[in-house]
């Protein structure tokens, strides 16, 4: 089990709400040195916390917030493991095979190495998105990886809808999207395969509230559940136990069933169903209006020469770079 920065930690538990704490009152309640209380603000901030101090009064965050709470994460479905800190928390779970249990969990506020696909990086500041990874022993084997990106997009929307948060769409095969821009992106990673069973962890990074100055680093059209509810504030303990309970679901009926009953859902929730787009394969380009997937996953582009199915690629809106 991984070491967690404790004194960091209760340092920023007293934070979170926002009000101001001065050093000394954080290093008697903790039994800390005043240096040591600065030392330990100093490495939140490289967390990508903002941390300010005003003489006479002491530390404040710019705007309180809620942390993640393996308590108020509710699941009876496996062990969930919360990190304030980690490298990827779909390495974690990827190094822990052996001794995790079907749907085991684990969350991070804060990745360091946050991996996206194709290579690329996933930004994960500190305490405002979801990181969130499920391990999952896949009876159907290899073949079946293929649909489970589909089938945990859909129950991702499926879980924000119970909650009231509406028009998050599907981007074949990976993505989350509202209103043609980035909500959150799925990566499938596969530990290994024993005897047709196949062992992988599922991970998705969610984007909550991202600020102006975190959203530089994410160089595509972008947005975050907070912008879709405006008003209201988002729970994120309700919000990943909502997942992990419809991921659990789901992926129990994935097992059963394969894609079969998941077609019609797609459909809803398909981004682009009916528009024309460009499929990108390398140096290779196919156009054709979205006409869905099918049983194995495969996205369905119609064009003159009929109806084709494709396996890989990227979904680009037509004429759009
Ligand atoms: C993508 O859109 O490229 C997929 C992004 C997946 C990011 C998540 S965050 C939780 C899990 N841990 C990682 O390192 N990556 C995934």
């Amino acid at each position: 089990m991984k070491k967690e920065p404790t004194t960091k930690l209760a340092i920023l538990h007293r934070l979170a709400d926002g009000q101001f704490h001065s050093g000394e009152a954080l290093g008697q309640a903790l039994g800390v040195s005043r240096a040591a209380v600065a030392k330990h603000i100093k490495s939140l901030k490289d967390w990508g916390l903002e941390i300010y101090r005003v003489q006479g009064k002491g530390y404040c965050l710019d705007k309180p917030m809620q942390l993640l709470d393996g308590d108020k994460i509710v699941s009876n479905l496996g062990r969930v493991d919360v990190f304030a800190e980690i490298d990827s928390t779909n390495q974690y779970l990827l190094d822990h095979v052996p001794e995790l249990e079907q749907g085991s969990v684990c969350l991070a506020e804060y990745q360091a190495a946050g991996r996206g696909r194709r290579g690329r990086k996933w930004v994960s500041p500190f305490g405002h998105n979801l990181y969130l990874s499920m391990y999952w022993n896949l009876s159907a084997g290899l073949g079946a990886a293929m649909g489970l990106s589909l089938a945990i997009g859909i129950a991702t929307v499926e879980a924000l809808e119970k909650l009231d948060i509406h028009g998050v769409k599907l981007k074949w095969p990976n993505d989350l999207y509202y209103q043609d821009k980035k909500l959150a992106g799925v990566l499938v990673e596969l530990s290994g395969q024993t005897g047709g069973v196949a062992d992988v962890v599922i991970g998705m990074g969610m984007n909550i509230a991202i600020s102006e100055q975190d959203s530089q680093a994410i160089t595509q059209p972008w947005t975050c559940v907070q912008d879709i509810v405006a008003e209201r504030d988002i729970d994120r303990n309700q919000l990943a136990s909502a997942l992990i309970e419809s991921w659990h679901q789901t992926l129990v009926e994935y097992e059963v069933s394969g894609l079969s009953s998941f077609l019609t859902r797609w459909q809803r929730l398909d981004n682009y169903f009916g528009r024309p787009v460009r499929l990108i394969m390398g140096e290779q380009q196919h156009q054709g209006v979205m006409k869905g997937i099918n049983e194995q996953g495969a996205v369905l582009l119609e064009n003159e020469q009929g109806t084709q199915a494709f396996f890989g690629g990227e979904i680009s809106m037509r004429g759009a770079d």
